[in-house]
Formats: structure tokens, C-alpha cells, sequence
């Protein structure tokens, strides 16, 4: 499927060692959508916190860079031994880059790399208020139940497959050579 992102923008996953960028894109999230992320209000200290711990739990960040920035980020974390095969996935798109597609490409490559991770169960949680989010998740065919003022999208992920396998390779592969790419590329600029 042809994806329309803004000018510029490269989606890959995040490498061990770009905590530091995740921690600042979550920082300049304004507080509407900090608050959507995180459902409820943050400081600074929390989220400072809350991206170290992301980084200790297996966490696989999808980051879309526009111009070697961290402009948006989804997150698949496993929920663990007491849940077999469910993890949580939870974006967040910097203001000016909402309404772009680019939410909906992150959401597609989290859906595939958990397919492929063998996850059945996906849980996303959004305040009850967040038509976008819920938009979004109804557009990869979430399924979506209220709870107590937020909801609940449960995406049931289909077993991965040699095709899916390959299509997240081939994913990866054009994320680091386009990082590469634009790294050799500020390297002749500076
Ligand atoms: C929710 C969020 C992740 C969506 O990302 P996005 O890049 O803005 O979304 P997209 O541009 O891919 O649009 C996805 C769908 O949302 C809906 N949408 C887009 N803009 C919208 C708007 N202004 N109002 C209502 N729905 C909207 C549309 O259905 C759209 O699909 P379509 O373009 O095929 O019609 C992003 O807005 C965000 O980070 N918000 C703050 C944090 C947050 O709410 N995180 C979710 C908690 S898990």
C-alpha cells in the first residue's frame, strides 16, 4: 500500500542509544497530547522516568524521523509472563505532524512487527475523548469496548507469515540505509 508522509519523513525503528531522542520528542509533545499519551497529566521528571523504564522492557519503538528529527513514535511493549502473546501499543505524534498519515504508517508497522513477534492480543488504551486515536484504530479493524471513561482497542494480530517476515525486513533494511543516507549526507554539509 502507497503511504503519504510529510516531505522528509524516514520510519525505522529506534537503535539501543536513541533513548535520548525518544525522551526529547515525548518532552516537546504539547500538553493536549501528552495528555492523550499518557492519559492523565505528566511532568517533565515523569516522562523523563517513563521513556528510561520503556527502554528496560523490551520495548520495540517505531520512530519517524522528518529531517533527522523525532517528529512521532509507536511503542509494542509485551505486558509479560502473566500475559502470554498480548502486548500495548501507545503513539505519539508531535502537533505539527498530526493529520498527516504518519500515525497510521507507525500503527501499520507496530500491527506487522507484532504479527511477527506472535502477539494475539494488542491492547491499546485511549481516553475516552480521543476520537483520532479511536479513528485510527478502527481503521486496522479494532475492536473497541469502554471502561470506566477510556477505551480499550484490542487488535487481534493474524500469524505472521514468510511474507510478513520479509516485509518487515525489507522495512528495517530501508529504514537504516535512509538513515545512513542522510547521516553521510550531514557529515558532507557540515
Ligand atoms: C492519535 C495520533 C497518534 C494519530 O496520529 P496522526 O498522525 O494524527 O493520524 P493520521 O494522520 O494517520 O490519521 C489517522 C486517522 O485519524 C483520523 N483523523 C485524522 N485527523 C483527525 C482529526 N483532526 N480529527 C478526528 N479524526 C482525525 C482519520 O480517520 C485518520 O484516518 P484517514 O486519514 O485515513 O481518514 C496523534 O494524533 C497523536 O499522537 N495524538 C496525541 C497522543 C495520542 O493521542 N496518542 C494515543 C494514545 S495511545
Amino acid at each position: 500500500m502507497q503511504e503519504v508522509l510529510p516531505e522528509g519523513a524516514v520510519i525505522r525503528k529506534l537503535w539501543i542509544g536513541e533513548t535520548d531522542k525518544y525522551r526529547e520528542h515525548m518532552l516537546r509533545l504539547d500538553p493536549q497530547s501528552r495528555r492523550s499519551r499518557f492519559g492523565g497529566g505528566m511532568s517533565d521528571e515523569s516522562v523523563s522516568k517513563y521513556v528510561d523504564l520503556s527502554a528496560t522492557l523490551d520495548a520495540i519503538v517505531h520512530g519517524c524521523f522528518v529531517d533527522g528529527v523525532l517528529r512521532a513514535a509507536a511503542e509494542l511493549r509485551p505486558l509479560g509472563l502473566g500475559f502470554p502473546r498480548q502486548a500495548e501499543a501507545a503513539l505519539s505524534v508531535e502537533k505539527p505532524w498530526q493529520s498527516h498519515g504518519v500515525g497510521s504508517a507507525l500503527l501499520r508497522r507496530t500491527l506487522l512487527t507484532a504479527r511477527n513477534r506472535g502477539f494475539r492480543l494488542l491492547h491499546m488504551a485511549c481516553l475516552s475523548e480521543n476520537e483520532r486515536m479511536q479513528q485510527l484504530a478502527r481503521k486496522f479493524d479494532a475492536e473497541l469496548s469502554f471502561d470506566f471513561g477510556s477505551v480499550v482497542g484490542e487488535v487481534e494480530a493474524s500469524r505472521a507469515t514468510p511474507l510478513s517476515l520479509m516485509r518487515e525486513l525489507l522495512t528495517d533494511s530501508h529504514g537504516f540505509a535512509t538513515a545512513m543516507l542522510d547521516l553521510q549526507s550531514r557529515m558532507l554539509r557540515a
